[in-house]
């Protein structure tokens, strides 16, 4: 078959989904496939008549290819693809709503709302310690922390969306736990000198992984078990990846589910290709993988 790798894309994530596309395309070439790669623009549902591909391996992130955009063009097409449909990514990529989601599911959440920029400019919306982010962005980018202790509310960027999400700090080690095929693959526990930031998450070398992590049985089991079933409460299909901090002091109540990614990162730092090898997976393998487990 022939595979279309739609790779890049107008999103704030282009440079990570570029990264993330050329090692799909080595891959699936490893994996005997037939590729050819389309950086997506307006012009996609020709660019994807053009290609005529058998296949869609969807290794876009952001938004226009998180976010049910893509996904719903391609269900229009009747192109198999990768990764979750419209309705899980679309929710998934809303922070917010996918909390919602996620609390009705029983997992645990830190308390957020959405306000206009001028609103948290104004004022601290929430006591400190709280971030200040976009609400449907991915890999960092345009996250404030705003300290414990900290008088005044953060001045945000022009680029900032008109509407942010302010959400509770929640403190402790960052961890993550990738599903594939509705089932937890292991849990990473990540070290970083500072935070898991953009530099931090694509620099080699920028972050260390213990995979798995070194934690209690019982915060590891929770983690594989609340990665399951948030995949199953926004109805995601083939690999997504959910992030988590643990604050070790407070116990089980210490872990918190941060939010679910439908497109993970498959860059050469990224951390589901890493658990997928750890359980015996190959990155050619994992790829096959996720084209055999295309629909649409
Ligand atoms: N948003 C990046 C690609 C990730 O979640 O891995
Ligand atoms: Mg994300």
């Amino acid at each position: 078959p022939l595979v279309a790798v739609l790779l890049g894309g107008p999103s704030s994530e282009r440079e990570v989904s570029l990264s993330s596309g050329a090692e799909c395309v080595k891959a699936l070439k490893a994996a005997g496939f037939r590729v050819t790669e389309i950086d997506p623009g307006a012009g996609i549902a020709a660019q994807l008549a053009e290609a005529a591909p058998d296949v869609v391996f969807n290794a876009l992130h952001g938004r226009g290819g998180e976010d049910g955009a893509v996904q719903g063009i391609l269900e229009w097409m009747r192109i198999p693809y990768t990764h979750s449909g419209v309705a899980a990514s679309a929710l998934a990529m809303d922070k917010q709503k996918s909390k919602a989601v996620l609390a009705w599911a029983g997992l645990p959440v830190m308390e957020s709302r959405i306000v206009s920029r001028d609103e948290a400019e104004a004022a601290h919306v929430l006591p400190p310690p709280y971030v200040v982010k976009p609400n449907n962005e991915g890999s960092s980018v345009g996250v404030y922390l705003v300290q414990e202790g900290a008088n005044a509310p953060p001045k945000l960027a022009a680029t900032m969306p008109a509407e942010v999400m302010v959400e509770t700090f929640a403190p402790g080690r960052e961890m993550t736990t990738a599903v594939m095929d509705g089932k937890a693959l292991t849990v990473t526990d990540i070290l970083t000198d500072g935070w898991y930031d953009y530099d931090a998450k694509y620099r080699p070398g920028g972050s260390r992984h213990v995979i798995p992590a070194e934690i209690p049985a019982e915060i590891f089991a929770a983690c594989m078990d609340y990665a399951e079933r948030a995949h199953r409460a926004l109805g995601c299909r083939g690999m997504s990846r959910t992030d988590f901090r643990w604050d070790e002091a407070r116990g089980l109540d210490g872990l918190i589910l941060l939010e679910v990614n439908t497109q993970p990162g498959l860059t050469p730092t990224s951390l589901a290709p890493e658990q997928a090898a750890h359980c015996g997976y190959s990155f050619p393998e994992l790829c096959r993988w996720m084209v055999e487990d295309a629909s649409c």
